[in-house]
């Protein structure tokens, strides 16, 4: 198909605008010209309607399935995308990954569950699970939201820019991902980096308890408010609620447990990593052997 110079410019427009957005996938198997769409539309609504005025004045009335409806001349509809597979309500789903999360005994044994798991929708838009990275007998581990665009290419939390960031951050206090084990609250990417859903979260809430569960570290660190609100309950924004030593009960024992700043957010507000190397500085001293 060739384009005119103008309609290429505004499709390569509303193509830079979606990258903008963070919209780098594509959901469906088969592209859905939508443009074709409205245009079958708005013909079907200008097509004349049959008299129905005369007719029910004197008829009875027809029920609604009757032949007046076919009058309107059918608009032809582009092909679907094919069906995503069906998925349980969300309330169900967050109870079957109750169940399954409790019934994993090992991490590799969460992590195949969580690879057969069909109850989270961001499983079906994501490339791929991002289960973990580090060292799962590290006493330290850190916790972040969900994985974004470079974590669902490579498979592991962590590896983009704020990837590097925190990797440094780490470096700071003497600590690696062979002494740090790092997770997140989601394990796939919702699509263009949004913001899981609450039901999202929900239903991925148990896997993420039962791994911290399973990796039994000495310290938990909540990268970022969502997964200081998700694992610590906290209230406040995460301003308030950073460098404040709290408890996270693990189903077998309580540790400590601190949120501080996403490292994402650091890089748009260098400032606060002043904030974050105190609380780092706070994890190092309590990670010292006494
Ligand atoms: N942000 C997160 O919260 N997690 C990642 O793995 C990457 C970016």
């Amino acid at each position: 198909m060739s384009l005119a110079p103008t309609e290429r410019d505004i499709l390569s427009d509303i193509l830079a605008f979606h990258v903008e957005a963070g919209v780098d996938a594509a959901l469906g198997e088969v592209p859905v010209d939508r443009f074709a769409e409205s245009a079958a539309e708005q013909a079907a609504r200008a097509a004349p309607r049959p008299a129905l005025q005369s007719a029910t004045a004197t008829a009875p009335a027809e029920p609604r399935s009757a032949p007046a409806a076919r009058a309107v001349p059918a608009a032809p509809r582009p092909s679907a995308p094919p069906a995503a597979p069906e998925l349980a309500p969300p309330d169900l789903a967050a109870t079957e990954a109750r169940e399954a999360a409790a019934a994993a005994p090992t991490l590799e044994a969460l992590r195949e569950l969580l690879e057969r798991f069909e109850g989270c929708p961001l499983k079906h838009t994501a490339t791929r699970l991002v289960f973990a990275d580090g060292n799962p007998q590290a006493r330290l581990m850190l916790v972040g939201e969900a994985p974004g665009r470079d974590e669902d290419i490579e498979g592991k939390p962590f590896v983009g820019r704020s990837g590097k960031l925190l990797d440094r951050m780490l470096a700071a206090i003497g600590f690696d991902r062979s002494s740090a084990y790092i997770a997140n609250v989601v394990p796939w990417r919702p699509p263009g980096n949004r913001t899981p859903t609450p039901q999202e979260t929900a239903i991925c809430l148990p896997f993420i308890r039962r791994q911290i569960e399973l990796a039994n570290p000495d310290v938990l660190v909540c990268l970022g408010g969502p997964s200081a609100q998700t694992l610590l309950g906290i209230k406040d924004g995460i301003t308030k609620a950073r460098g404040r030593w709290m408890e996270y009960d693990t189903g077998t024992r309580t540790i400590p447990a601190l949120a501080t700043f996403h490292p994402a957010y650091l890089l748009r507000t260098p400032l606060g990593k002043r904030m974050v190397w105190r609380d780092f500085l706070a994890v190092e001293a309590r990670l010292k052997p006494d």
